[in-house]
């Protein structure tokens, strides 16, 4: 409404109302190694490019006579009703993408303005307990990358559950991280070298772990860190995972329904389908192409979803789909590099009125309404 009334009385908008203009425009704000990082992907980034294709190759059909005018976009997940069916993907080193370091903050701010959660990944700038404390109303997420360490996975579970956090999100696709040639020719990440290292520096069992604290030798900290990062987990390992919280626990990375179908026998309450933006490995299917099913086979678990959204038509589409809830990932790390907390609430809120406005007009007025009935393959 802030949009449409600033601009019938010529007042033009602060941040851009594309994606094309918002991606041009981060890319002029952020140095060229985040730059590289945030936009980057695995390989020649085809599976990137996939992700967002794919939502092109479904279309809507419009219903009439409903008289939408109000519609319903909230949604029930792990026992919470949000506002909207629309989440933040976990992005590690957001913190770099705000002008002044600490976007961890300024993603946590947005979230509480706009109701949509933030799940918080492992890699941040400031500690979990700071990120949580500016989430006022609206449930935040914790994201696990599992380390080798048993002991300091549980401590950060526990961390995570003592400081409010909602939910784990266990993300399984990233024991590694892939082959990322535009990171490999700036240096593989040297923004990671002694920053978002914060929920592990402030981690009683990691500095346990050290000879020296990580204030006295930051080196021999990021060291530490590149041995106990990832964890390449098998299925015997669920059971153990499921044992260190009673918060809703979410795997995520899960494409395959078999996968599904395991997850939810090892207790899960929820699976997250996604290929990490093609970020992880190249020449895969796009995620949307998974969903449906993922969704069959969940058989009634909530499955979230991300890769490739970039409008208020594709998180329409993937509620379709049969997706409970659709993550937003690089456009709010656009949003946050080109205005802080007011830039990602600007992407946000763009977003959700973008597919407000759908439902209203294609005569969709709540989200049941939207099945795979609404749907066609565009021909
Ligand atoms: C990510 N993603 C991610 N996922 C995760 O589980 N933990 C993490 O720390 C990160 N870090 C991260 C950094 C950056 C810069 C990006 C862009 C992404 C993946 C993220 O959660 C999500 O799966 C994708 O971003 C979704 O795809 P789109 O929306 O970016 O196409």
């Amino acid at each position: 409404n802030e949009i449409y009334f600033n601009g019938l009385g010529g007042v033009m908008p602060r941040f851009p109302m594309t994606h094309a203009e918002l991606e041009a425009r981060a890319r002029q704000a952020l140095a060229p190694s985040v730059w590289s990082y945030v936009a980057g992907g695995a390989g020649d980034e085809r599976t990137q490019r996939a992700n967002v294709e794919a939502f092109e190759r479904w279309g809507l059909i419009p219903r009439m006579f409903v008289g939408a005018t109000e519609r319903d976009l909230s949604v029930e997940l792990f026992g919470t009703t949000l506002p909207s069916p629309v989440f933040m993907a976990p992005v590690g080193v957001i913190g770099l993408c705000a002008q002044d370091g600490h976007g961890d903050l300024a993603t946590a701010r947005a979230a509480a303005r706009t109701g949509v959660p933030m799940i918080a990944s492992t890699l941040s700038v400031d500690p979990m307990e700071e990120v949580a404390a500016e989430f006022g109303d609206t449930p935040g997420f914790f994201q696990l990358y599992t380390p080798t360490d048993r002991d300091l996975a549980a401590s950060l579970v526990d961390r995570a559950q003592a400081a409010g956090f909602k939910g784990i999100v266990v993300t399984l696709d990233t024991w590694v991280t892939g082959w990322r040639p535009r990171d490999l020719s700036t240096g593989n990440f040297p923004q990671l070298r002694g920053h978002c290292l914060a929920n592990y520096t402030s981690d009683p069992v990691f500095r346990s772990r050290l000879r020296r604290t990580p204030e006295e030798d930051p080196q021999a900290a990021v060291l530490t860190w590149t041995q106990v990062f990832g964890n390449p987990l098998t299925w015997a390992d669920l059971p153990w995972l499921r044992s260190l919280t009673d918060l809703p626990l979410i795997v995520k990375g899960i494409c395959h329904p078999e996968d599904v179908r395991r997850a939810k026998d090892g207790g899960v309450d929820g699976v997250y389908c996604s290929n990490h933006g093609g970020r992880q490995a190249n020449g895969g299917l796009p995620a949307l192409d998974m969903l449906p099913a993922v969704v069959e086979a969940a058989d009634g678990l909530p499955v979230l979803f991300d890769s490739g959204v970039r409008s208020g038509a594709d998180i329409v589409k993937a509620i379709a789909l049969g997706a409970t809830a659709v993550g937003i990932g690089r456009p709010y790390a656009y949003g946050l590099a080109l205005g802080g907390a007011d830039g990602i609430v600007h992407v946000l809120r763009s977003l959700l009125a973008e597919a407000d406005l759908i439902m209203a007009v294609d005569g969709y007025p709540a989200l049941e309404h939207l099945t795979p009935q609404a749907l066609r393959p565009v021909m």
